[in-house]
This record gives C-alpha cells, sequence and structure tokens, in this order.
C-alpha cells in the first residue's frame, strides 16, 4: 500500500505521482463527477500526485461540447475543489478535460471512444493507460465493460494497463452480486477491477489499521479477554433527500450494512496481515466476513431491527415521514434504519457481540466504533459509591469529528474515596490540522497506480452479501407492521434498545448522543 506519512521531523512524504493514464467516466453528467471526482483529481494535481500526463474524458447521453464541458468544471473546481486555487493549474487541468456524447448501448460510442483516447494519448502522452469510472445506474456496469470488451479497450499489454473502476451498488444480494461478479470477469481478470467503497477513502477509516498495527500496546488487549464487546454507530441527520426512487429500491440494509458497516468491522477485528501488500489485507478482511455467524430465520426476528422514519416532532424543524417524501410510495415497507447484533465465531472474537445501528433522520451525523473493555473486579472499592462506574471505553470516531477517545476511572478530589470517568482524547485536528480532501483523491490515486488494497475483492463482496441476503429475504417474506415506528429526530424504534437491553446493556449515548464533543464525556459517572 502507498502511504503518505508523517516523518519523525513532521514533514510529509508523499508517495509518487499517478502514472500517465487517462480516466474515462461513464455517466460524468452527474453529481458525483461534478462533486466528488473532479474536485479529487483537482486535489491530486494540487499535491503533486497527478501525473503531468493526465487526461480525462467524460462520456454521458447529454449533448455537450468538449469546450463546454471545459467550462462547466472550471466552474465547478472553484466551487467543490478543497485544496488551494490556482488560475495556473485550473487552466492547466481544464485543458486535459474532453466530453463525448454517447449511448452506453451503442457499439458505435465505443469506436469513437477509442478513437478520441488514441488522439488523447498523442497529444498529451498517456501512453494507451486507461481508467474507467462507472459513476452510472448499476444496470450499465456490466454491459458497458462487455463493450469496452468488445472494443478491445480492456486489452492489457506488458506496458499498458487497463481497469474499471465500479461504484456501489455491487448487486442487490448475494445471486446478483455472483452475476455481475461473472459478467465482469468475462471479460476482465479480477485484478483489473476496482470495487470502491468511499469509506475506505476516509482517513480515520484508514487509521484504524495504522491505530491497531503500528502501536504495541493496543494489540495485547484487542480479543475477548479484555473486550466485552463493540459498537457500530452510523447515524446521519439527513432523510433521503432527492433520492427516493434509488431508496424505495435499496432500503438502509443494503445501502451502508455490506459495504461500508462491515469495512469498519473487518478493519476493527481483523489479524494483523503479514504485509500491507493489497491481498495480504484483503484476505484478513475476507476471513473476518466469513466467521461472521449467519443469521437463522430465528436470529432475524430476535438479532435484528429494521426501522422507518415517521414525522418528526420538533416544531422548529420541519421532517416529513419518509412515506411522505417524493418518489416513496405512500405505503412503503423499505427501512430508514437497521441495528443489529453480530457475531464473529473466530478465536479472537468468539462470545463478543458486535452491535451496529445506521439510520436516516437520527439526532446527529456521528460515525464512530466504540470498543467496551471488560469491567475491572472492584472489589477494592466496594465500600465506596462505584455503582454507577462504566468500564473503559475506547471511541474510534470516525465523523463529524475525528479522532480517537479513551475513557478510565479516577479519583475525585475530596476527602473520601469516589472515582469518576474522565477521557484521554486525540483529535485529528489538534495534531494535523484540518483535512481538506474530497475523500476520493487517495483511492483515485491507487487506482493510477495500481494498488488495490482499500478496494473490494469479489469474495469479500460475496461473502458481505451472504452474511446479509438472509436477513434481506426474512423482511421481504415478513411484512412490517408497525412502520413507521421511530419520530424523524430520534435514536431509531424501541426495539433497538431492546435488543441491547435483553444482553444487559445499551447504547452508547443515546438522549444524550454519542456526538458529544470528546472532553465533554468526562465526569459523567
Ligand atoms: C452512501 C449511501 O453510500 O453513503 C448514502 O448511499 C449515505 O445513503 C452515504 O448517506 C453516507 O456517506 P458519508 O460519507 O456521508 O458517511
Amino acid at each position: 500500500m502507498a502511504v503518505s506519512t508523517m516523518t519523525e521531523m513532521g514533514e510529509p512524504q508523499v508517495g509518487r505521482p499517478g502514472d500517465p493514464c487517462v480516466m474515462v467516466i461513464f455517466g460524468a453528467g452527474g453529481d458525483l463527477t461534478r462533486r466528488k471526482l473532479i474536485p479529487a483529481l483537482y486535489n491530486l494535481a494540487a499535491s503533486n500526485l497527478l501525473s503531468r500526463e493526465f487526461a480525462v474524458v467524460g462520456l454521458a447521453r447529454e449533448q455537450m461540447s468538449t469546450d463546454q464541458f471545459r467550462e462547466k468544471f472550471n466552474k465547478d473546481i472553484k466551487e467543490f475543489a478543497t485544496g488551494a486555487l490556482s488560475s495556473d493549474l485550473t487552466e492547466w487541468f481544464t485543458r486535459r478535460l474532453y466530453y463525448m456524447s454517447g449511448e452506453f448501448s451503442d457499439p458505435k460510442a465505443y469506436q469513437q471512444l477509442a478513437q478520441l483516447l488514441q488522439q488523447v494519448d498523442k497529444d498529451h502522452g498517456t501512453q494507451g493507460n486507461y481508467f474507467y469510472y462507472m459513476a452510472t445506474s448499476p444496470i450499465f456496469f456490466a454491459p458497458i465493460v462487455q463493450q469496452l470488451g468488445t472494443a478491445g479497450l480492456m486489452t492489457e499489454s506488458k506496458d499498458v494497463w487497463r481497469r474499471v473502476i465500479v461504484e456501489k451498488p455491487f448487486g442487490r444480494d448475494l445471486e446478483t452480486a455472483k452475476t455481475l461478479n461473472r459478467q465482469l470477469m468475462e471479460v476482465v481478470k479480477e485484478s483489473q477491477i476496482y470495487r470502491i467503497d468511499h469509506y475506505l477513502g476516509k482517513e480515520t477509516v484508514q487509521n484504524i489499521l495504522a491505530f491497531r498495527f503500528a502501536n504495541g500496546i493496543f494489540e495485547p488487549i484487542w480479543n475477548r479477554r479484555y473486550i466485552d464487546h463493540v459498537q457500530i454507530t452510523v447515524a446521519e441527520t439527513v432523510g433521503v433527500e432527492n433520492r427516493g426512487g434509488y431508496y424505495e429500491e435499496a432500503g438502509t440494509l443494503r445501502d451502508m450494512v455490506p459495504n461500508h458497516i462491515f469495512q469498519l468491522i473487518t478493519l476493527t477485528a481483523m489479524e494483523p496481515p503479514i504485509s500491507f501488500q493489497a491481498d495480504a489485507v484483503r484476505d484478513e478482511q475476507a476471513k473476518i466476513l466469513h466467521a461472521i455467524q449467519p443469521l437463522s430465520s430465528e436470529d432475524v426476528l430476535t438479532r435484528a431491527v429494521r426501522g422507518q422514519y415517521g414525522e418528526g416532532h420538533d416544531p422548529a424543524k420541519r421532517m416529513v415521514a419518509y412515506r411522505s417524501e417524493s418518489s416513496v410510495n405512500p405505503d412503503s415497507s423499505t427501512e430508514t434504519f437497521v441495528a443489529m447484533r453480530l457475531q464473529i465465531d473466530n478465536w479472537r472474537w468468539a462470545d463478543v457481540p458486535f452491535y451496529l445501528r445506521t439510520g436516516k433522520r437520527l439526532p446527529q451525523r456521528h460515525t464512530e466504533v466504540a470498543i467496551q473493555f471488560r469491567r475491572a473486579p472492584f472489589i477494592l472499592f466496594r465500600d465506596t459509591p462505584v455503582e454507577r462506574l462504566t468500564p473503559n471505553l475506547m471511541v474510534l470516531h470516525i465523523q463529524p469529528e475525528e479522532g480517537i477517545s479513551l475513557s478510565f476511572g479516577a479519583k475525585v478530589p475530596g476527602p473520601i474515596m469516589r472515582l469518576g470517568a474522565v477521557n484521554m482524547n486525540f483529535a485529528y485536528s489538534d495534531y494535523f490540522g484540518t483535512t481538506s480532501a474530497t475523500g476520493y483523491e487517495r483511492l483515485l490515486h491507487d487506482c493510477m497506480i495500481g494498488d488495490a488494497t482499500l478496494f473490494q475483492r469479489a469474495d469479500m463482496v460475496e461473502a458481505g452479501w451472504s452474511v446479509v441476503t438472509p436477513i434481506l429475504d426474512v423482511w421481504k417474506a415478513l411484512r412490517p407492521r408497525n412502520f413507521p415506528n421511530y419520530p424523524a429526530g430520534t435514536w431509531g424504534p424501541r426495539e433497538a434498545d431492546e435488543l441491547l437491553e435483553r444482553d444487559g446493556r445499551h447504547w452508547r449515548g443515546n438522549g444524550a448522543g454519542p456526538a458529544r464533543s470528546m472532553s465533554a464525556a468526562a465526569h459523567e459517572s
């Protein structure tokens, strides 16, 4: 894995620029291209991580000339690039943008694309290296790759590479994911496929690996002997916004769990890889996915909870019910909240529950992995008021705060022995300033240098769906009778709390909310 690190002197060590290449974006008219991809490329150029021999070809149905495309992105870069803007660089960058309109199903479009790419190679020295980004509806993923194959645009040679980046959703369930993998592999090798998950572009998600494996002191306690359970929360305040049509088909389980949340689980739970080579890391992640105990139909009823938001109760913030959102069926049984209890059946994690919850229209935007350690034997303190003392807790804060906190017990000053919980905090921004990236820089750069560590392999995607598909099946067969079952702006349905209460536990920060500032959690016991 190519890593940008700080030296002990605090000087940044940056990686090498990407190879000379052309990025072809299918579906270049969409929001992803405008808000993330083009600004991320610009940021890479600003950090000297983009080759000087680089170009972008946007392809979409919409009629537009290359000049109009350049003009559009000239404006968008100014709006969305997060790094410092320079007019010379913007000018250099926009001169490398090309556009062609075409139907994804039309073979002629691919012949035209091949000619354009040859011309771009000549003009910009891009050496025939191409990567194709599928920023389209998933129904086009396989047909586009098949057409690229037929047009000879996926053929590699000794000095030339061709890759394809596939966005989520990667299938709708195990069967469709397998079909898509098979269809892609009829045309390309696994090593040419980069299945992207934008969670892995987040610094704090990558930091889980650094935190666990660059420090000697945590690994010895990172197991069932010392850890009571793990809680993963991915909470969003937004509703489905203008994506009602997509969401009706997907639902929260498909949208968030087999991808983003499973990334957090695998990085938290995996064994140390033998190296940071792509397959060494991904082998260990895959083992965790295979070790997640599949839920039987009965388990789904007791260990998985679904919810759908109703209208909000706060008169100051008008929040409509999911069923009243645009493009949503007024009788919809699509879930907007999921909570579940998973077990990882291996030596390290046997009997340590992993609780996860995610949902739309929750009270705070907050993503974290909380590791709750086992309680100490408080025999020494039995004659003191300690009954409310919480066990040690380590929280990996992913967003919007980025950092790590550890809470432990300390003596409250005074003449009697009283204990309180205090926090030790690390905030990214204190050490490294605020990061100004879209989250796609690292992933695009990795693809340009052929590092697939942070991309999903076919077997990982399928293993993820194997866990989720039995739940989808039960939920499909049993229509929820109590939807909507949580008001917008609350922490999900009551059953989500009961899921933990049955085990004598509770969600961290419910009510007060987990997103309190990290230091404010001190003195709460
Ligand atoms: C996307 C989902 O993959 O991730 C969205 O489709 C969700 O529904 C988003 O809102 C969350 O990403 P982030 O980076 O805002 O946590």
